[in-house]
């Protein structure tokens, strides 16, 4: 639809940023906190770009109210940030590690002296390793009960200050990565464990969002969901159907979870004929339903162009780019399925990410469409490189291109229709990018360290801060 007026923000629009606990904070093993499976996934040789690690990470630890002071200068509305489950029991259940509740607990108070909305996620991919050596984790039921008992402590300890809860961060990277392709802890490649640890995952997510709204705990609570809107290639019927399969895939099967509380039928079917369904009860079905978010937290980076591939076509063994050199992304599909290709209108980033602000509003179409619920974006950015000059500025023009035309588009979806309560950009400082290292920058705060050295870590103020300081400032009337 064309809009010669946009609509305007809301006035209580949460525009805000983004971190996890594993990229940014660093201080791995201190104060009580126990190992996670990160910690010890990334001393794998191999694992991660120039093997590199969060061990200091950007050492937000230490330097929590720094960062909050920067945060503050910029105006943010809403910081959202996870909390590392082994900090909070540092063996996954059982003792509680007060030390560790206690820094959360300053960092919310840090947050809200500066009238900044702590947006919390209860999970972003730090398991704790002492349950994936118990039980190994998500393909165990037990887990349903241990991630209840903590997101319910979180509920009891801070639920008086926190509005606002992510219960999983993109369940479908960390149960594709760490299942399917290997690349992500357990480094497990099986896809009936796969189906099977999802299974549990998605039974984990309602427990949690039923367990909240029990509790009568005020505020609101939902999954961030890894969304890339799937494209045809062309309206050749073979690709259209390359697109439905992978839409039920790697969208549907996801999403139609949280907000249904059902699977996709035609996946059900599928993943029974290939053998690969997990064991669904009746009472996990009943979960599902009790466990529906109050909204969908939105995780929006690209879109992807998919073409029909017979079954003797491509695999999903191609190598990914994590290195930032172009082009060295491989081809990869599932045979009879569909295959990846490059959409020719689409221009990528050097890690070959497709740069696509149209493909936020059609995300954004797509979820108000079929699920009737609003979005709150929780992650939406550019990772590139960037240049720390000698004056201590750093000319990001790329990465403000970038969010401007995606908050254009944010701005023509809620003209569309679609309740949009607010947008964290991917990052506020620069900080681990899990498999790519610290090159792959992210932040409006430049951090100065590099794989080989943790410098002194000092920040500076991208180009991109004050770019988003206006756009707060004005909300959004400066776009
Ligand atoms: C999301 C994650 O997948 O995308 C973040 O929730 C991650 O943790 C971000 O950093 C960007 O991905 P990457 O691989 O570039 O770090």
């Amino acid at each position: 639809m064309f809009h010669p007026q946009l609509d305007s923000f809301p006035t209580d629009f949460l525009w805000g940023s983004a971190s996890a606990a594993y990229q940014v904070e660093g201080a791995w093993d201190a104060d009580g906190k126990g190992p996670s499976v990160w910690d010890n996934f990334v001393k794998i040789p191999g694992t991660t770009f120039k093997s590199s690690n969060g061990q200091v990470a950007v050492d937000h630890y230490h330097r929590y109210q720094e960062d909050v002071a920067l945060m503050a200068e910029q105006g943010l509305k809403a910081y959202r940030f996870s909390i590392a489950w082994s900090r909070i029991f540092p063996t996954g259940k059982g003792e509680i590690n007060q030390v560790g509740l206690e820094f959360y607990s300053n960092l919310i108070d840090e947050l809200l002296k500066h009238d900044i909305e702590p947006i919390v996620t209860i999970y972003h991919w730090d398991l704790p390793q002492a349950l994936q050596d118990e039980y190994q984790g998500w393909e165990s039921r037990q887990i349903i009960e241990d991630f209840t008992t903590y997101a319910k402590l979180l509920f009891d300890t801070y639920g008086d200050r926190v509005k606002y809860w992510v219960s999983l961060n993109e369940q479908n990277v960390f149960i594709m990565h760490g299942y399917m392709m290997g690349t992500h802890p357990p480094a497990v490649r099986d896809p009936k464990r796969m189906y099977a640890a999802n299974h549990i995952a998605n039974l984990a997510n309602a427990s949690v969002i039923k367990a909240f709204r029990e509790g009568g705990y005020s505020g609101k609570i939902g999954p961030s969901f890894a969304f890339a809107p799937a494209y045809p290639l062309d309206c050749r019927p073979e690709n259209i159907l390359a697109y439905e399969n992978i839409s039920d895939m790697s969208a549907h099967f996801w999403m139609d979870v949280y907000a249904f509380g059902r699977y996709p039928r035609i996946m059900l079917k599928n993943l029974e004929k290939m053998g690969l369904l997990p064991e669904i009860t009746e009472s996990d079905l009943a979960l599902l339903k009790e466990g529906k978010p109050d909204f969908m937290g939105l995780n929006y980076y690209q879109t992807m162009t998919v073409a029909n591939n017979p079954l003797d076509g491509v695999g999903m063994s191609g190598e990914a780019n994590y290195t930032g050199e172009k082009g060295s992304t491989q081809e990869s599909g599932m045979p009879g399925l569909f295959k990846m290709v490059e959409n020719p209108y689409l221009e990528r980033t050097n890690w070959d990410w497709t740069i696509d602000h149209q493909g936020l509003r059609v995300a954004l179409r797509r979820i108000a469409s079929r699920y009737d619920l609003p979005v709150l974006i929780t992650e939406n950015g550019l990772g590139e490189f960037d240049t720390l000059e000698t004056d201590g500025t750093v000319h990001d023009q790329g990465r403000i291109d970038y969010l401007q035309h995606h908050c254009l588009a944010i701005q023509e979806a809620i003209s569309d229709g679609v309740e949009v309560m607010g947008y964290c950009t991917w990052s506020f400082t620069d900080l681990l990018s899990w498999l790519n290292g610290y090159q792959k920058r992210y932040g409006f705060v430049y951090v100065d360290r590099d794989e080989t050295s943790e410098k002194e870590l000092t920040r500076y103020k991208k180009d991109s801060f004050y770019w988003y300081q206006e756009v707060i400032n004005s909300n959004g009337q400066s776009l």
